[in-house]
């Protein structure tokens, strides 16, 4: 399905650049040209992550609460939701501190914040996403056409990740499925518990059986 395929494709550009958002808080506020690559990592951020990808999610969401028979007011997609709406104000923020200590700290948690939305996103949701639309009856799905300003955005994306070496965060620990969800337990409880039927919960454990 295009628009899935085309996720998982700019998936692996934000990961990146979220590798190169946690290399500048590590480098420091004090570089010469700090201002200057925070300003080009904000901007990257509000286009092309915020502006464009989670705008194409949405779609894909608002897909699976008609076709996919799934909740959008609780469970995965509330949660996702939530995270994506959580971004803008933290770019605010930064674009007001500019280059300094707080900022730091700041980028380096928003880093963390990205990659466990990431792992989130082709953990659980993308590997159900597709199967439940084509159960749907949606055999493709796709986004509107980026914009001029996207693929500009997409472009400094990619020099982003050559000029800032993109590092992880040491103390975070990547993971699949719903367990090092913060919200796991708390506002969600799992996919399973949260979208899957009595007769997909049987059809699991039978496959799991083997
Ligand atoms: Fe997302
Ligand atoms: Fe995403």
């Amino acid at each position: 399905m295009r628009l899935i395929d085309e996720i998982r494709e700019e998936h692996r550009l934000i990961d990146g650049v979220a590798g190169s958002l946690f290399f500048w808080g590590d480098r420091g506020s004090g570089h010469r040209d700090a201002r200057e690559d925070l300003n080009d990592l904000i901007h990257f951020l509000r286009i092309f992550l915020h502006s464009y990808h989670h705008r194409r999610e949405e779609l894909l969401f608002r897909a699976l609460k008609e076709h996919g028979e799934v909740p959008s007011h609780h469970g995965p997609l509330a949660i996702l939701t939530e995270e994506h709406e959580a971004v803008p104000p933290v770019l605010d923020e930064l674009a007001v501190a500019g280059a300094c200590a707080e900022s730091e700290r700041i980028v380096q948690r928003l880093a963390s914040e990205i990659w466990q939305h990431l792992d989130k996103e082709e953990t659980v949701l993308l590997p159900e996403a597709e199967r439940r639309l084509i159960d749907g009856g949606v055999r493709e799905l796709d986004g509107p056409t980026p914009s001029v300003e996207v693929e500009a955005a997409r472009a400094l994306g990619l020099d982003l990740i050559r000029r800032l070496p993109p590092m992880d965060d040491p103390d975070l620990i990547r993971g699949d499925g719903c367990i090092p969800c913060a919200a796991f337990g708390d506002t969600c409880h799992g996919i399973e518990t949260e979208w899957w039927s009595d007769w997909e919960m049987e059809h699991h454990r039978s496959l799991d059986e083997g």
